[in-house]
């Protein structure tokens, strides 16, 4: 893994790609239906908790006017995808998806793009020719809560490369690389194969990194798979699969990780890393 080259995203390009791509998705996030009064009795606690961080923490004026120019700054670089999916979403999910029984979610990120190629149930991921990394055969069953196989469920995957990097949001990487939506066989079986992705650091150069960096922390997340996984009667499935003994996998700066999301890849007879994972899907 290298940490630096010619393709390292600059804060600004990985921000401003992520900011378009959630603007384009809006038809999907628009209309909330949230009341009034829930708006009201939550945007009050919001701000009466930040009042009560500010008596508590003594803040300056000094240190508002920084924090004042700091929220414009991620604004201006578009950094308001990362941010968010880093250090709050996974907290929605965790509230969001309290109760269900299926296999476990976790967050989407800021790099997902809708509309990647079609893929047949055993198939490569879109990759350069000379894609560098360790290959790795994904593979699976989809089933409902009760057992039975999801005949042609949908696995829309996305990883990073190597390096860490998206496509999309990182330049000198093909459009829809490590990218595919998956159907799965009559059995809900797939098996695809691809890279093992390398971690990944939120870009450094930017505001989010300015805050990661003044506080002392790092700015890692454990490598990993990215999947939505849906079928018909279901509740479509975000989640996210990460690597045992992984680095970075224990202190992960969007605390997204969970104990039922650790794939143990093992060497085949052919010598290729192979990783099984069934995804269970709760009804709608
Ligand atoms: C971020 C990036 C990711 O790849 C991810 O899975 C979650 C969050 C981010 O930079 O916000
Ligand atoms: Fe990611």
């Amino acid at each position: 893994m290298t940490t630096a080259s010619a393709n390292s995203p600059t804060a600004a390009e990985s921000g401003g790609a992520a900011t378009r791509a959630f603007r384009e998705q809006g038809a999907v996030w628009k209309g909330a239906g949230t009341s009034a009064a829930r708006v009201d009795s939550f945007a009050r606690d919001v701000l009466g908790r930040i009042h009560d961080a500010i008596r508590e923490h003594g803040m300056t004026y000094a240190e508002y006017a920084a924090v004042k120019q700091w929220l414009i700054d991620v604004g201006e670089a578009g950094e308001w995808p990362l941010f968010l999916d880093v250090f709050i979403e996974h907290v929605v999910e965790e509230t969001a998806n309290a109760g269900l029984s299926g296999s476990k979610g976790t967050i989407l990120g800021p790099y997902y793009l809708p509309g990647q190629r079609p893929l047949p149930a055993r198939c490569a991921l879109p990759m350069r020719e000379n894609e560098k990394g360790e290959p790795l055969v994904f593979s699976g069953q989809v089933r409902s809560v009760s057992g039975d196989p999801l005949a042609g469920a949908v696995l829309d995957m996305w990883q990073a490369d190597d390096d860490g990097y998206y496509s999309g949001f990182a330049p000198g990487i093909p459009d829809g690389n490590l990218r595919g939506v998956v159907t799965a066989d009559e059995a809900g079986r797939f098996e695809i194969r691809t890279i093992r992705p390398a971690p990944y650091e939120i870009p450094k150069d930017g505001p989010t990194g300015q805050l990661i960096a003044v506080a002392g922390w790092h700015a890692w997340r454990p490598a990993h798979l990215h999947l939505q996984v849906g079928a018909p009667g279901c509740r479509a499935l975000i989640t996210q699969l990460y690597f045992h003994g992984g680095q970075w996998l224990d202190s992960d700066v969007a605390q997204a990780t969970k104990p039922e999301l650790i794939l143990r890849p093992q060497a085949g007879p052919d010598g290729v890393l192979k990783a099984d994972y069934d995804f269970v899907l709760d009804p709608v």
